[in-house]
């Protein structure tokens, strides 16, 4: 099957859901899985599974402070679970990852089509429902928080597939920023796909037969593609104006890990103003030449585009990409003079350090490889087993240590990264973080304080692939 040619689409953006009804504290939104296609590859027509069957699904905007109700209503041959990442979220509304939402109509398994996809077994239709409502009371601050899907075991496949959204959240402190807004701010959801002979997504990208030895090893180290989406589109191309632009990177790729850069840079480099991370608004600026992202996290960036010459173009590349990898979206800068009353001020928001020194407890959990399976301190994922009790309200240190790149998910709150392998934190932890990227043989120490919520949650790694092979564990917040 011929590639999608490159820089050749308009690069699209998800349309904003509107709400089916609001009242004095509450936003309801309605979200249907489902079939759909899309046409990527000439000729051909991509089959996806999607929220309201699209890919990316449509972007939910909640107020800070407004409760958020979405009731999520599954027509996928499949069970799902559906989980806000980064959401400040009860257990019950959080996709743990047997609270299912069973296909309409009954069955599991059924017209799956690939090996992935088999029905899983011992699950009866009768003990779920095929709608769920999630409610999400958005007691937290501005932030990029996106939503996917989290079934047991099938997380990878079915995020592959199609079923990922954005989720933003605004609040009265950031609009008073007079940060880029409107058509000027851009959410980009980044993702790597491979096709197969009829244009369909291949899953796992490699063909196992082909000088590999096992179908393990197309799934081991997480499925990767040689086509790299922005919003669902190859490679696209954004006509821009001369002027600030606020971008929210979001590393949605399987497994796939990124160096983003602008090419060419402009006069100076810094070309990414970053203003916010995984969790919100930084308290100050800070401007990179490249930025690194692991799956799912986030990056705030603005890029002001009048410091390019009128009419030019410029590339997003990929510098940890080679041939169609390293290339991810162009933007063609319009010749018109425009006006622009964006800013970038030097002081963004409040934000409070967690102090490592009122720890209460210190815990460590290793990330590794043990036999044909990824555990976390030796232990497969068991549901309803728990390897740790923190307090609501207090604060503790988690150390992350890693065999190979594993990015670390938290659910419930973000942290801060307070060490790597004993020195300062990176280039790219600054600020709130719900994701950290921890490189091959590290150690990561961050500072989490649980807050408002007593129950299940989970920990793990976001490589997908990693994460449906037993990368996984659960935390009792108490
Ligand atoms: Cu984005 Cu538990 O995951
Ligand atoms: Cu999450
Ligand atoms: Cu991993």
């Amino acid at each position: 099957v011929p590639l999608p040619s490159r820089y050749a689409v308009p690069l699209p953006v998800p349309p904003v859901l509107k709400p089916v009804r609001a009242d004095a504290t509450t936003d309801y939104y309605e979200i249907t899985a489902r079939p759909g296609l899309a046409n990527l590859v000439p000729g051909r027509q991509t089959e996806v599974w999607g929220y309201q069957g699209m890919f990316p699904g449509p972007t939910i905007e909640s107020r800070s402070g407004r409760r958020t109700i979405v009731t999520h209503t599954n027509e996928l041959p499949h069970p799902t679970a559906v989980h806000l990442h980064g959401g400040h979220v009860p257990h019950e509304s959080d996709g743990y990852p047997l609270d299912l939402i069973s296909p309409l109509g009954g069955g599991s398994g059924g017209a799956g089509g690939n090996a992935g996809m088999a029905g899983m077994p011992g699950m009866s239709s009768a003990t779920f429902a095929p709608q769920r409502q999630y409610v999400y009371p958005m007691q937290q601050h501005a932030a990029t928080l996106w939503y996917h899907d989290h079934t047991m075991g099938f997380t990878g496949p079915h995020v592959y597939r199609g079923l990922a959204g954005f989720h933003i959240v605004r609040d009265e402190d950031e609009m008073a920023l007079d940060l880029p807004q409107g058509a000027r701010e851009l959410p980009l959801m980044i993702a790597d796909r491979a096709f197969d002979e009829n244009g369909n997504f291949a899953y796992p990208a490699l063909d196992p037969s082909e000088g590999r030895p096992g179908v393990q090893d197309a799934y081991m180290n997480g499925v990767l593609g040689d086509v790299i989406l922005v919003n669902g589109a190859p490679w696209p191309v954004a006509k821009v104006d001369r002027a600030r632009y606020r971008l929210r990177l979001l590393n949605a790729s399987n497994a796939r890990r990124y160096r983003l850069e602008l090419d060419p840079q402009p006069p100076g480099g810094g070309a990414l103003v970053q203003v916010g991370s995984d969790g919100g608004l930084l308290a100050r600026p800070v401007a990179h030449d490249g930025i690194e992202l692991a799956s799912a996290e986030r990056f705030d960036v603005v890029v002001d585009f009048a410091r390019y010459p009128a009419g030019s173009s410029v590339r997003l590349v990929n510098r940890l990409g080679s041939g169609g990898t390293a290339e991810v979206m162009r933007f063609d800068i319009g010749s018109a003079s425009v006006s622009d009353g964006s800013r970038v001020p030097d002081q963004l928001a409040t934000v409070e350090q967690l102090d490592p020194a009122k720890a209460v407890a210190t815990r460590t959990f290793l990330f590794a490889q043990s036999g044909t399976s990824w555990t976390i301190n030796g232990q497969e994922y068991q549901p309803g087993h728990s390897l740790a009790a923190p307090k609501l309200g207090q604060i503790e240190i988690w150390r992350f240590i890693t065999d190979v790149h594993h990015p670390i998910h938290l659910h419930l709150d973000p942290f801060q990264v307070i060490s790597r392998n004993n020195a300062a934190p990176g280039e790219y932890d600054a600020g709130w973080k719900d994701t950290v990227d921890v490189l091959p043989a590290q150690g990561v120490e961050v500072a989490v304080r649980f807050s408002d919520y007593a129950g299940q949650f989970l920990l793990h790694c976001h490589n997908l692939e990693h994460e449906d092979m037993a990368m996984m564990a659960e935390f009792t917040t108490e």
